[in-house]
């Protein structure tokens, strides 16, 4: 078990990538999922909008809620203590006015007890961006794929292939500095693209699907422990076969419970043996 001495800060991961020292971050969504993060030494968990697929059973995160996002986040940061506990705003909860970017963000902060919020988007959610980090909300960015426009990207595919586009991400990651964040997500980039803009800024770039250069890594808990089934994505490695286990694990208990077996001797209660057999007959 990873005994972490002192709470992780934004100071403390800006330090990691001034020294080298490579970011580990991974989702948790729940109570047990964030207490073994913690455990392993996860450094950033995040609550992401993820979530929306991996424990709603949506097909995008775009259906996910503030309340979702509060329910989940309070339940993670019950059993975190040391790591740096990020939320993801969910779709739309920071694209109008800035008052009410503002108290969506507080409520993740002050009912959620999140440390700091994630936006997605680049120079477009700037303002927004500016007015947390006025407001004492630290902000981490994300740039390149970002699933809440799936549907105006037309699918989850790499972007920022072309130098025009890679430029556009560079340019992005640069505003997003300017304005305050903290970190900046760089999802499905290519390498070159990702090792340039992690150069280009002095703040840690998080990589899931963007290469080996980033100054730290993030993965989905379900994807990396193949939760939910077997990893078909190319940027995930699978560290765990979860599914495998947990599904032999329940077949065995249907199975023990129809024939019998289940529940045996260990599993039982019996009455004090101080008390007669003949009083032990209730009817
Ligand atoms: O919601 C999420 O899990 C994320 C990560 C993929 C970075 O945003």
């Amino acid at each position: 078990m990873f005994d972490r001495k002192k709470p992780v800060t934004t100071a403390e991961l800006r330090k990691m990538k001034k020294e080298g020292r490579k970011i580990a971050m991974i989702t948790a969504y729940d109570y047990p999922s964030a207490m073994l993060a913690e455990q392993a030494g996860a450094d950033v968990i995040l609550v992401g909008d993820s979530l929306g697929m991996v424990v709603l059973g949506y097909d995008s995160t775009i259906p996910v809620t503030l309340s979702d996002m509060l329910h989940h986040t309070k339940a993670v940061t019950r059993a975190v203590k040391h790591s740096f506990v990020v939320v993801d705003m969910p779709f739309l909860t920071y694209h109008g006015q800035v008052e009410h970017t503002l108290q969506n963000a507080g409520r993740l902060m002050q009912e959620g007890f999140a440390k700091a919020v994630k936006m997605e988007g680049g120079a477009e959610i700037a303002d927004a961006v500016e007015a947390c980090v006025r407001a004492g909300i630290p902000v981490m960015g994300h740039i390149g794929l970002t699933p809440q426009s799936v549907h105006q990207l037309g699918g989850y595919k790499v972007q920022g292939k072309r130098p025009e586009q890679a430029k556009k991400l560079l340019d992005d990651a640069k505003r997003l500095e300017q304005a305050g964040v903290f970190s900046i997500v760089l999802e499905l980039v290519p390498e070159e693209a990702a090792e340039q803009i992690t150069e280009a800024v002095s703040v840690p770039t998080i990589g899931i699907g963007a290469g080996r250069y980033c100054d730290g890594q993030v993965l989905v808990f379900h994807d990396m422990l193949q939760y939910a089934g077997p990893n078909t994505k190319k940027m995930v490695k699978a560290y765990a076969n979860l599914h495998q286990h947990i599904a032999r694990g329940i077949a065995d208990y249907v199975r023990e419970v129809k024939s019998g077996t289940f529940p045996g001797e260990d599993n039982v209660f019996h009455a004090d043996e101080a008390v007669p057999a003949d009083a032990r007959t209730y009817s």
